[in-house]
């Protein structure tokens, strides 16, 4: 017997993010077997296209993972009959009661379940969840919406915009994507502080002198000037892809795995955390580049620097936590680092991108007669010890959304408490028209970023690169 199909609608189906990420992940998801039994794809955008057209689009940007090359071929045609198309303007409720037609022909079963991923830009989002929540959402299952970033651009226009989607859905339909949280080692973060006994004890300012959150990219802004001039690298990183990494690795030890606990522990978290001042930012350009310093006043962080760094156009591509341990009190090897005690502390280093890996800066002696120590990694390379494709982010975060499991998706209030802390920066930055130091593309970023982090005695630990 048939229980249910579930319908995913990707509405901006043409647009890069569409193409890019969601076909691909969809397409993953059922290679892997992981989608029901029954379910079809929706492209829905303004061009005209045919069924077919919209396949042959899509085919382009399927791929198989390198392990998985048998049969893939025929699980791509499979794949292409349950993908259809449907042309309609975003505000018209008319159109989208045609596409409620054409989903009721493909559904079969008790109840059928809708989901809708806006991939769109955000000044047509309310339009669409109307439309859709007026004339497309299921009667006999559920009906969930998936949103990008941008929500909003500051705290009012955010709670804004939380209002409008909350006059068509419920807090519980709507699912607002951080694609960070799909990330492997974002994940495995919880699992590493809270099923190991090695690291939880040291969890705190008693023993982390600093933490710093990094994001480089190797190029620019190509093809998306337009948004991010006005969006700029805080808005577009550092208030969620770096803010939410930072939450899960703060955060106390929520009372269940459950999706309300985790995200109650974050947003208390974020809660506690002091608003962050012009004097701890330091903005850099070639098209967006900031260092800031954030502080969580509560018992377990008091004092403790979070340093965020966030650019585009830097010399490296990379995603990584450090958190740098205190100095050993009273070391006895201490005449063996000479002055510079920052190259005896312990360090360790989550590599989120690219080349995913966990490792521990650790002192230890050089084999052989006399003392002398250096630093090594105890390192977990996860090329050597899981060598397999790990899944793209969005293929997580769509079975999740299918699933209905909300603990990767932010809760409004967390986005609320998120926006906060950047606000006011933000609009200072506007008002005094700070300017930006100019920075080279391909180069380190802005000088200013040292002086930054010697104000609270941190040295940047990407570029100890001598150390690490
Ligand atoms: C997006 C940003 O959210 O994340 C982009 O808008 C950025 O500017 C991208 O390039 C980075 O994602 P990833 O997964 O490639 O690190």
């Amino acid at each position: 017997q048939i229980d249910s199909t579930v319908s995913i609608t990707v509405v901006g189906a043409s647009g890069d993010l569409a193409k890019k990420k969601i076909f691909p992940a969809l397409f993953a998801l059922f290679y892997e077997d992981c989608l029901p039994k029954h379910f079809t794809v929706f492209g829905y955008a303004r061009t005209q296209l045919t069924d077919e057209e919209l396949r042959n689009m899509i085919g382009k940007t399927l791929t198989c993972r390198i392990d998985k090359r048998e049969n893939c071929g025929d699980k791509m045609e499979q794949f292409l009959e349950r993908c259809f198309y449907h042309s309609g303007q975003y505000g018209s409720e008319e159109n989208f009661l045609e596409l409620d037609r054409k989903l009721k022909d493909k559904e079969v079963g008790k109840s059928a379940n809708r989901l809708f991923y806006l991939s769109i830009p955000p000044n047509i989002f309310v339009d669409v969840v109307r439309c859709a929540s007026r004339t497309a959402s299921s009667p006999t299952g559920w009906t969930r919406v998936i949103v990008e970033k941008p929500f909003g651009r500051d705290s009012q226009s955010s709670g804004e915009l939380t209002r409008s989607l909350k006059q068509h859905l419920t807090e519980d339909q709507i699912f607002r994507i951080d694609h960070y949280l799909g990330k492997e080692l974002v994940e495995n973060l919880s699992v590493l502080r809270f099923s190991n006994l090695v690291f939880e004890p040291l969890w705190s300012r008693k023993f982390i002198r600093n933490v710093q959150l990094i994001f480089s990219e190797d190029f620019g802004t190509e093809g998306r000037g337009g948004y991010f001039d006005s969006y700029g690298i805080i808005r577009d990183i550092m208030q969620n892809h770096l803010l939410q990494i930072l939450a899960l690795f703060a955060m106390e030890t929520p009372v269940s795995l459950d999706a309300e606990d985790i995200r109650n522990e974050k947003v208390k978290v974020l809660r506690s955390m002091r608003t962050l001042q012009l004097d701890d930012v330091v903005v850099g350009q070639y098209k967006g580049h900031t260092r800031a310093a954030l502080f969580i006043d509560n018992a377990r962080w008091d004092g403790v620097p979070f340093l965020m760094k966030a650019g585009k156009a830097l010399h490296t591509r990379r995603a990584e936590i450090r958190v740098q341990f205190r100095h050993v009190p009273g070391n006895l090897y201490k005449r063996n680092f000479g002055t510079d005690l920052d190259k005896a502390t312990n360090e360790l280093v989550i590599r989120v991108q690219p080349d995913e890996a966990i490792y521990l800066k650790i002192n230890n002696k050089i084999p052989g007669l006399g003392m002398r120590l250096d630093s090594s990694n105890l390192n977990l390379l996860y090329a050597s010890r899981y060598p397999r494709e790990i899944p793209d982010a969005y293929e997580r975060l769509l079975l999740d959304a299918i699933e209905g499991e909300r603990r990767l998706f932010i809760r409004s209030d967390e986005l609320d408490a998120a926006w906060a802390l950047f606000t006011p920066v933000l609009k200072e930055l506007d008002d005094k028209r700070i300017a930006p130091e100019l920075y080279p593309y391909g180069s380190r970023g802005p000088v200013g970023a040292h002086y930054l982090a010697a104000k609270y005695k941190v040295r940047w630990g990407d570029l100890i690169s001598q150390y690490s």
